[in-house]
This record gives structure tokens, C-alpha cells and sequence, in this order.
């Protein structure tokens, strides 16, 4: 059985409770008790997915916005697991971050390549074996997010894929 590690993320803090030991990092405050940004590293392993699922769905109900649950969930599941798939075993990071009324869910991983989107998701579909048709996640993250993107970071290699909803 694989161990997932989840540890408080240590990059850079901006901001709202200014660099706290646990490295939690904050930009500004929500709801007068809450940073306004969250984000925390996880080891890259399929088993991570169901514990960075249920912690965006703690946060965003958190922030009073439990109607988006079952969207963030649906979309930091297939971000996640993607992140999973193209940097296994590595450090990931996952963000939630509030902004006005909505809110970005964001995921890095350290892989250079960029997401793709297929461009007919009814083209290449095997009617023979239809539990190995892939390719349909970032077409889930489209349809239920207002707007979904990959900003890289050629920093430190890598980049950022993200939602807002
Ligand atoms: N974080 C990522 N890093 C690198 N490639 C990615 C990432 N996310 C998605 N991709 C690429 O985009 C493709 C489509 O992703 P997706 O729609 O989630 O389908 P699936 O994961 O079933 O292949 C993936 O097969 C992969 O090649
Ligand atoms: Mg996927």
C-alpha cells in the first residue's frame, strides 16, 4: 500500500498571517478568520487523490461556499489525478483560492508538458472496451468550471493547471 505524505506547503507567504511555521501559505484574509488562499504539497500518488479531494471540499465549505462542493470535488479529482499521472511519486501542490464571489482551485505538478484537450472527445471512442477510454477528465474540469487554464513556471519547470468556479 502506497503512504501518502501531506505536509503544509513552505513557499512563499504574502501577506495575512506572514510566514507561520507549519509554512501554510496566506494571501490576505476571508471572512475575517480565513486566508485567503490555501495550499498544501502532496506526494504524487494515486492514493493522495481522495485526501486532496475531501480537504478543497473542507476549505471551500469553510469559505461558506458549499454549493460548489460536488463541482470542486468533480474537478480537483481529474486535476489532481492528471497531476498524479504526469509526475508520479514527485511533490504536488494544490491551491484554493478565493476571489470575489468565486473561486480558483489550482494544481502543480512538475512536468513540463501542458494538458491537452481533446479536440473530438467522440472520435476515438472503443465501443469494445469502454472502460479504457481516456481523454475525457479536462472535458469534465471545461464543461463544470467558469474558466480553466495551465499557467507554467519555468522557474522552477512545471506549471499550474487550474479552474475557477
Ligand atoms: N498535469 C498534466 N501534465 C501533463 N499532461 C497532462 C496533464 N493533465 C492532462 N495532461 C494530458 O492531457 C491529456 C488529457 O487529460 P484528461 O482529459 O484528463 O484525460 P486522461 O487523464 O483520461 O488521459 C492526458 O492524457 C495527458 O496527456
Ligand atoms: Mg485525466
Amino acid at each position: 500500500m502506497q503512504t501518502v505524505t501531506m505536509r503544509y506547503d513552505d513557499c512563499a507567504v504574502n501577506g495575512g498571517y506572514g510566514r507561520r511555521k507549519c509554512g501554510r501559505e496566506t494571501t490576505g484574509m476571508a471572512m475575517g478568520h480565513l486566508p485567503m488562499s490555501q495550499a498544501l504539497s502532496f506526494t504524487a500518488a494515486e492514493s493522495a487523490v481522495p485526501a486532496i479531494r475531501r480537504w478543497v471540499s473542507i476549505v471551500i465549505a469553510q469559505y461558506g461556499r458549499r454549493d460548489t462542493c460536488p463541482d470542486a470535488e468533480l474537478i480537483i479529482s481529474e486535476l489532481a489525478t492528471n497531476a498524479v499521472k504526469a509526475a508520479p511519486g514527485k511533490l504536488i501542490k494544490v491551491m484554493i483560492t478565493l476571489d470575489g464571489a468565486e473561486s480558483v482551485l489550482s494544481v502543480w505538478d512538475p512536468a513540463p508538458e501542458p494538458p491537452q484537450v481533446s479536440a473530438d472527445p467522440l472520435a476515438d471512442l472503443d465501443d469494445d472496451d469502454f472502460d479504457h477510454n481516456g481523454g475525457r477528465g479536462l472535458l469534465l474540469v471545461r464543461s463544470a468550471a467558469l474558466a480553466w487554464g495551465c499557467t507554467p513556471t519555468p522557474d522552477r519547470g512545471g506549471k499550474w493547471v487550474w479552474a475557477r468556479i
